[in-house]
């Protein structure tokens, strides 16, 4: 029998990649999304690419009541991977109490329905924003975890505190799974990053500029001290990042964590600049894209890339797939967004 598997959040951008490669592999999904920064199209798009529709049910996980009510009729879940939350680190500056008690709140609620439905396996989604600006690079999963410069930031910290404090006390095991920058989308064109109003990533910006959706990139500092003044990020590609998720289930599922929470850094290794991610995606996909360069964005620290030697050898997972991929298979589906793909 195929092991259930609840994705919160999976209709969203690496949700709804993590949903494609888990039913490719076999598991079955059931998704919950509350819809608020994604469409259920998703689940549509989904189907198109493997051929299956995932079950999927429009819940809030902060509605304790209409959660406890889901995992009354699903109680045979096997595995969580929970991505539901907010993220748009601005916003969360400025409703701060908004982020703490949707993205507290709602794991809580989850752990707390999984303990009554004794379901121990749960995938959370966390952030290389953890370790802010670090001392050295690449950043291992022992680098210091700083004060957080973010209420967003600060809530994958204490998320990922409470997922440690509760696997303490109770048979909870946990992968946390700190991602780099994703980007791209699926090679299919079908599914892709959604981004509600202005793009605040550069890959949605950079795709909505070569479209006409946006005038004029702004790089963020030209005189930050890196090869070329501007900074530096590990991107990774979403399908990559997906791959990784079904791995660290199955590590879950065969038995094979050596703690109870075990955490592991996704990326690539290596870093590239702003500047060779635009000049990139004009090369392999032969377009301009016009950009000016700007004030530096407050918070950006001026270079990460993560150290992957855990994932490779535990998760016996790496990224794959290269710059250019990511790139052109972003434009692909932006491209596909313009000629309404959502609504065919
Ligand atoms: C951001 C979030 C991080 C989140 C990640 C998800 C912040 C401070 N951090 O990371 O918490 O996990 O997205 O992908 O927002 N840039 C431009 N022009 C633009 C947009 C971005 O030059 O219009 C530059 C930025 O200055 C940065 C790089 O592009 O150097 C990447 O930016 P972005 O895609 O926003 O990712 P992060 O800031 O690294």
């Amino acid at each position: 029998m195929a092991h259930k598997i609840l994705v919160t959040g999976g209709t969203g951008y690496i949700g709804s990649h993590t949903v494609v490669e888990l039913q490719k592999s076999g598991f079955e999904v059931i998704i919950i999304d509350d819809l608020s920064n994604s469409r259920q199209q998703v689940v549509t798009q989904i189907e198109k690419i493997t051929g299956i529709k995932p079950d999927f049910h429009k819940i809030n996980l902060c509605d304790h009541s209409k959660l406890r009510s889901f995992f009354n009729s699903h109680n045979d879940i096997d595995g969580v991977i929970h991505f539901a939350a907010l993220k748009a680190v601005g916003e969360s500056v400025r409703f701060p109490l908004i982020y703490y008690n949707n993205n507290l709140q709602a794991l809580i609620n989850l752990l707390d329905s999984l303990a009554i439905l004794r379901c121990n396996n749960i995938v959370f989604s966390s952030s290389c924003t953890v370790y802010g600006e670090p001392e050295k690079l690449p950043v291992t999963e022992e680098s210091p975890i700083i004060k957080a410069s973010s209420p967003y930031s600060n809530t994958k910290q204490i998320c990922e505190e409470i997922i440690e404090d509760v696997s303490r006390i109770t048979p909870l095991r946990s992968i946390i799974l700190r991602y780099f920058n994703p980007i791209g989308a699926h090679e299919s064109g079908l599914i892709g990053e959604l981004p509600i109003g202005k793009p605040n990533n550069l890959v949605p910006f950079i795709t909505q500029t070569a479209i006409g959706k946006q005038k004029t990139l702004e790089v963020f500092g030209n005189d930050y001290n890196t090869p070329d003044g501007t900074c530096i990020r590990d991107y990774i590609h979403v399908v990559d990042l997906a791959q990784a998720h079904v791995s660290a289930l199955q590590r879950l599922f065969n038995k094979e964590h050596e703690s109870r929470v075990e955490t592991y850094n996704l990326g690539t290794g290596r870093g590239y600049s702003v500047l060779e991610v635009l000049n990139t995606f004009e090369k392999v996909n032969n377009i301009k894209v016009s950009h000016t360069f700007s004030q530096r964005r407050p918070g950006d620290v001026p270079a990460v890339y993560a150290n992957v030697d855990k994932a490779k050898t535990k998760l016996k997972w790496v990224a794959t797939k290269s710059l250019e991929e990511m790139l052109s298979s972003a434009w692909l589906w932006e491209k596909n967004l313009s000629e309404g793909i959502l609504r065919k």
